[in-house]
């Protein structure tokens, strides 16, 4: 599969020892993640030059970033190294931030080894840092030339982790189509857990989720419309994340979910498709409404708050919101919804 300029390569990370010439190539990657990195590329482990950085969003700020700029500074990183990057979307965020900016645009390889990182965070050129309480406050663009999507990653990855991911995928489903979403619904009947669905599912989930977020990117790379339906649920989300400490995709569900009940509220979605939603949810693990992250994080719902950060979010003008709103599976559409109208779904 082929982005505007990222390949995406399916298989274990030894098959492609073609692009990883020791000489251009600086590995970085978790310190919770170096041991298994280190094993999938035994001849790497010693001649390899590795950086490594703290585990998970605390490796997203700027005292790391200079971190890793001094590591490549005693590389001897030039404008041909290539930063290959091994981890989740923390690990990908910080890297490509310091590929796009060391010596002004240094060359990307992304290894996503968490499910929300090969179905989102690895696609579509997005990079960013923290400041302080400011999530991916300073960023940029940088696509990768290759994304390697090495699903025996995944069997380590903790339940939370790839539930987290899920509520990614669910979301791209909703987007998508009712084919799409009927694949997870099949899934769920199985019953089979989540750690225990197997490599060959885990690949179509993500070629298939893949896909969806490659048809956005491709139409609108520097996120100048169409991609702002990939926000679906992130409105309501972003403020939920914050405020529960839950992980991301979490509350990317409950966003949905809340998103879902404003689109009940207003006509344009039917309950059943509502109720639809809510329960392939809810069947991973993930909250389908605010009330229900509030309650999974033992968090009592702070009500003010919640509006607070949502009338903070970059897509409000005014008295208005560039808000995400399904009418439909496969009918998602941006739309300019008063703020008070938000604040009436904290009321249910
Ligand atoms: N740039 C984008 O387009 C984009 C999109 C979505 C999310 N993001 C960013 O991605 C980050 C979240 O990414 P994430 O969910 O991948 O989490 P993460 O990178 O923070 O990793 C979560 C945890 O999983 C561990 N881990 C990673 N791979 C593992 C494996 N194979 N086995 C066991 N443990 C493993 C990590 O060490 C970490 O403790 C956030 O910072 C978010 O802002 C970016």
């Amino acid at each position: 599969m082929q982005t505007t300029h990222s390949i995406i390569r399916f298989g274990p990370l030894s098959e492609f020892r073609e692009l990883l010439s020791p000489e251009r190539v600086v590995f970085i990657t978790s310190s919770a993640l170096r041991e298994k990195a280190s094993e999938k590329l035994p001849m790497e482990r010693e001649s390899g030059r590795w950086i490594e950085v703290p585990d998970g969003e605390s490796c997203k700020t700027f005292l790391v970033l200079e971190s890793v700029y001094h590591a490549l500074l005693n590389f001897d990183a030039g404008p041909d190294t290539v930063l290959v990057a091994i981890g989740g979307g923390s690990v990908s965020d910080l890297a490509g931030f310091a590929a796009h900016t060391w010596k002004r645009g240094i060359g990307l390889i992304l290894v996503p080894t968490t499910l929300l990182a090969m179905i989102d965070a690895s696609i579509g050129g997005k990079n960013a840092i923290d400041i302080g309480y400011a999530k991916n406050a300073v960023g940029s663009f940088h696509l990768p030339t290759s994304i390697i999507c090495d699903v025996g990653w995944l069997p380590s990855l903790p339940e939370k982790d790839l539930a987290s991911g899920m509520a990614e995928a669910i979301k791209h489903a909703v987007l998508d189509s009712e084919e799409h979403v009927q694949f997870f619904e099949q899934l769920a009947e199985t019953r089979i857990p989540l750690a225990e669905l197997g490599g060959k599912t885990f690949e179509d989930l993500i070629r298939r989720s893949q896909a969806v977020k490659l048809r956005y990117v491709n139409a609108d790379l520097y996120d100048s419309h169409e991609r702002h339906a990939l926000n679906y649920g992130h409105t309501f989300g972003h403020a939920i994340e914050l405020l529960t400490g839950l992980p991301h995709g979490f509350a990317v569900a409950a966003g949905m979910g809340a998103a879902n009940t404003l689109a009940v509220s207003r006509g344009t979605l039917d309950p059943v498709t509502q109720g639809r939603i809510g329960s392939l949810l809810r069947h991973f693990g993930l909250p389908a409404g605010i009330q229900e992250a509030f309650g999974m994080a033992g968090r009592t719902m702070d009500r003010r708050a919640l509006l607070e950060l949502i009338r903070a979010d970059k897509k409000r003008r005014g008295n208005y919101m560039d808000f995400v709103l399904p009418h439909g599976i496969g009918d998602v559409r941006i739309e300019a919804i008063p703020v008070d109208e938000l604040a009436e779904v904290l009321q249910t």
